[in-house]
């Protein structure tokens, strides 16, 4: 026997031997392959525990540096309120201006006793580039209308208000020409002369380029510092039903029955229109003459004015209540007035029957006069001599 069928049988035993420890060895590497996290299942739970140690520090730490940081600005504030936190008065809480408004209302008088009165009103807002950063306007654009917050600076009592509070005497009560010059009480309206000289209006958002930022409707005088801007929210700042006083709603009261030019206003128009069209808001004399018809529709000059309109030289015995009479929801009455007597100029009286007035508009000179029915009349056009005061 020994032949060839044995030497195959010992070939194939050998062969199968060898296969199995092969395939032995292979399930042996993969075994230890698979196994391998287990072996250092111990080290990393130790990690992980370390890791939860350290975040668990990380976090305590900022939580107390959080209670730190409110301490310090509890603190802050307390000291703003001192140092008597009983006085009211006494707490002041610094606020710069954010922006400049550069309105067509070069003046205060003509400036409009209302948001949205004169849909063509334009003005810029031009915010501080320095404090404001760009992004901050974001999404601005996707509102129709916007609050602005502002600085009644035109105010003649702004520096004692502010800077000697205790010793600014404000008039508790304020004339209302639509009470036929009656008094109420200045919370009633939006006279400028309160309290704290801060303003509230709404315009409308026609575009933001960088950081100006484009309105219309305005009731805002040139060089206006702005505060803040809100967004206004139709769905909770319009409410339904709201009331107010019978005076309130005497619609139209001082609506002019119409506004006419004179033959020899477009020549005069066009002449100073050159100089001023680069740094106007308007894109043509046309776009300009509109304006003038929607800020003279409505009777802008002041009550005195009104009543007494061949006098301009009032007896300034009453000075300082014709310095509080404001306007029915409105504040720029009162400056009317207070420019009528700053100025002077504002109004010229000549002896015949006619009184010429002058509204000026990005810095335009706009001579017109008024007749007893409420007809307006636009004479001409003349470049303004525009210094601060007469602002
Ligand atoms: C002014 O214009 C209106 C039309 O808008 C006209 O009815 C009125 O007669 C004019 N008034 C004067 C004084 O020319
Ligand atoms: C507007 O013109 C009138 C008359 O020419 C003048 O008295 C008045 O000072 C002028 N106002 C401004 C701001 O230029």
């Amino acid at each position: 026997m020994g032949g060839p069928k044995s030497q195959w049988l010992t070939l194939s035993i050998t062969l199968a031997l060898a296969s199995l420890s092969a395939s032995t060895a292979i399930s042996l590497y993969l075994w230890k392959r698979k196994s391998k996290p287990t072996f250092s299942n111990g080290e990393s739970s130790k990690k992980i525990e370390q890791l939860e140690a350290s975040l668990k520090g990380a976090l305590a730490k900022s939580a107390a540096e959080r209670k730190g940081r409110i301490r310090a600005q509890q603190a802050l504030r307390e000291a703003l309120r001192s140092p008597n936190s009983d006085k009211l008065e006494s707490s002041s809480y610094p606020m710069a201006p954010i922006a400049v408004v550069h309105s067509c209302f070069s003046t205060r008088n003509g400036t409009p006793r209302q948001p949205l009165l004169v849909p063509l009103a334009k003005a810029t807002l031009i915010f501080d580039s320095a404090r404001i950063p760009l992004p901050s306007l974001e999404g601005l654009e996707g509102y129709s209308h916007c609050w602005i917050i502002y600085v009644f600076h035109l105010n003649t009592d702004l520096d004692k208000l502010w800077k000697h509070p205790s010793q600014s005497k404000f008039k508790a009560k304020v004339r209302v020409p639509r009470l036929n010059g009656d008094r109420i009480g200045v919370f009633a309206t939006r006279s400028p002369h309160r309290p704290c000289a801060i303003g509230l209006t709404v315009a409308k958002v026609e575009a933001i380029h960088g950081h100006k930022v484009l309105l219309s409707g305005v009731d805002l005088v040139d060089g206006t510092p702005v505060l803040d801007i809100k967004p206004y929210l139709p769905y909770c700042d319009s409410i339904q039903g709201a009331t107010v006083p019978d005076w309130v709603k005497a619609d139209n009261i001082l609506a002019v029955a119409s506004v006419n030019f004179s033959e020899g206003f477009s020549s005069s128009l066009a002449e100073c229109w050159l100089l001023v069209e680069k740094k106007s808001h308007y894109a043509s004399p046309d776009e300009f003459q509109s304006l003038i018809r929607q800020v003279l529709s409505w009777d802008i000059r002041s009550l005195s004015q009104r009543s007494r309109p061949h006098q301009p030289q009032l007896n300034t015995e009453s000075d300082d209540d014709v310095e509080k009479i404001v306007d029915d929801f409105s504040r720029v009455e009162s400056c009317r007035e207070d420019e009528a007597f700053e100025n002077g100029g504002e109004l010229v009286s000549s002896l015949t029957s006619d009184v010429v007035y002058h509204l000026i508009l990005e810095g335009l000179n706009i001579s017109y006069r008024i007749d007893s029915n409420s007809n307006v009349l636009v004479e001409k056009v003349t470049l303004a001599s525009l210094n601060s005061k007469s602002r």
